[in-house]
């Protein structure tokens, strides 16, 4: 098998290729990231000289590319992670979510149709569902309702690979899961931002009054369900992954404050996010009749090596928010493609 990873470089995706060698390693893997702020050439670095990794720095959009790529390679699969994925910057910015994750993933819907690329995996999120009241879960056919310009481009992504199924047959399958803690989570997201901000003794800043609830899914399981999905998917099909673990935020905050035995004075509950969803809560019961699946981890356990994980690593946060990772390309690439022969 040879399977084109879209996004590799960033928090799913660098953790889906690392667990795609483990579990499958006759399996080339062609990760195709254009390195945009969130994307961290050094969080594979232990996949460094691995002839069945196979990194190529460029965008998803670029039609040209993706036919080579796809014919060089032969790739059978594709798992489509790239996109832009912070709520708060689609609120500063929407353009380049529309860009990316609606204008990007139709250029590679189309280059896998004339390509007759076998699977197609769009890994689409729960956001897309909307805000969720005190009581139920989301099932696969709740109905679409999302609230940021984040969301409505995953929305509409996801539903342009439904469509490119039942109007072309490609093989389209969709997985929409809940939010992903772990480890090479940039900073910016809720888990990693306040552990870095705890670790620093700065303001640990809670959106209004902290209810908001998210159903926390640890990454590996994720990426467990990614694989399951894409070898006993049924096409056409979407299916829901959630960690069922649903947790306020302020619990969370708390907790992460309790481990690193930091002062709950830290906190800081400042204005609301627009249009923030109150909860978000994953009914994963289809995934786990169909695919197999289910959550290994406890979210307090994994929680808690995330922390440590964060505490141990400052090397690659600090270089993530100085920006100084971004050097790690160039260091690795730069002189190698200069001298590279077309
Ligand atoms: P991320 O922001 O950490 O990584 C995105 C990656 O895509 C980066 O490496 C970036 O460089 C790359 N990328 C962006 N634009 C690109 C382009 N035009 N061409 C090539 N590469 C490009 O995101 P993540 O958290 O790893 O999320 C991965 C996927 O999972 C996204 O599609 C996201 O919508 C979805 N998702 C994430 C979560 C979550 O909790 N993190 C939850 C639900 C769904
Ligand atoms: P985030 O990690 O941005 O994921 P998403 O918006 O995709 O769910 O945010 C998770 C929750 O944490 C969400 O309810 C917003 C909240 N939040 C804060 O309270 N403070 C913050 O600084 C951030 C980044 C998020």
């Amino acid at each position: 098998m040879n399977v084109l990873v879209t996004g590799g470089c960033g928090f799913i995706g660098s953790n889906l290729v690392k667990y795609l060698r483990r579990e499958r390693p006759q399996w080339t893997i062609v990760n195709l990231d254009n390195l945009t702020y969130a994307g961290n050439l050094e969080n594979l670095a232990e996949l460094e000289g691995d002839p069945r990794h196979i990194f190529v720095r460029g965008d998803i959009g670029e039609r040209s590319l993706i036919d080579d790529l796809i014919g060089a390679h032969r790739v059978d699969a594709v798992m489509h992670l790239a996109a832009e994925s912070h709520v708060d910057r689609s609120i500063l910015g929407p353009a380049l979510f529309i860009h990316t994750n609606v204008l990007g993933t139709q250029v590679l819907l189309e280059a896998c149709l004339q390509a007759r690329v076998g699977r197609f995996l769009m890994v689409s999120t729960d956001e897309v569902y909307g805000s969720l009241g005190p009581d139920g879960a989301f099932i696969e056919s709740s109905p679409l309702a999302p609230s940021s310009p984040y969301s409505a481009s995953k929305a509409a992504s996801d539903l342009l690979a439904l469509a490119y199924h039942r109007t072309f047959g490609l093989d389209v399958l969709v997985t929409r899961c809940s939010n992903n803690y772990g480890c090479y989570q940039f900073p910016e997201k809720l888990i990693p931002l306040m552990i870095v901000n705890a670790l620093h003794d700065e303001p640990l800043p809670v959106y209004g009054d902290g209810g908001n609830v998210r159903d926390w899914l640890n990454v590996e399981d994720h990426c467990q369900a990614l694989l399951l999905a894409l070898e006993r998917g049924r096409a056409g099909e979407i299916y829901n992954i959630g960690g069922g673990a649903e947790r306020k935020n302020i619990d969370i905050v708390r907790t992460i404050l309790a481990l690193l035995k930091k002062p709950d004075s830290l906190i800081r509950f400042v204005k609301d996010r627009p249009g923030h969803d109150r909860r978000y809560a994953i009914d994963p019961s289809k995934a786990s009749a169909e695919l197999g699946w289910s959550p290994r981890h406890s979210f307090e356990q994994g929680l808690e090596e995330t922390v440590q994980w964060y505490a141990d690593h400052p090397h690659w946060w600090q270089s993530v928010k100085s920006g100084a990772y971004r050097q790690y390309y160039d260091k690795q690439y730069r002189a190698r493609l200069d001298t590279a022969r077309p």
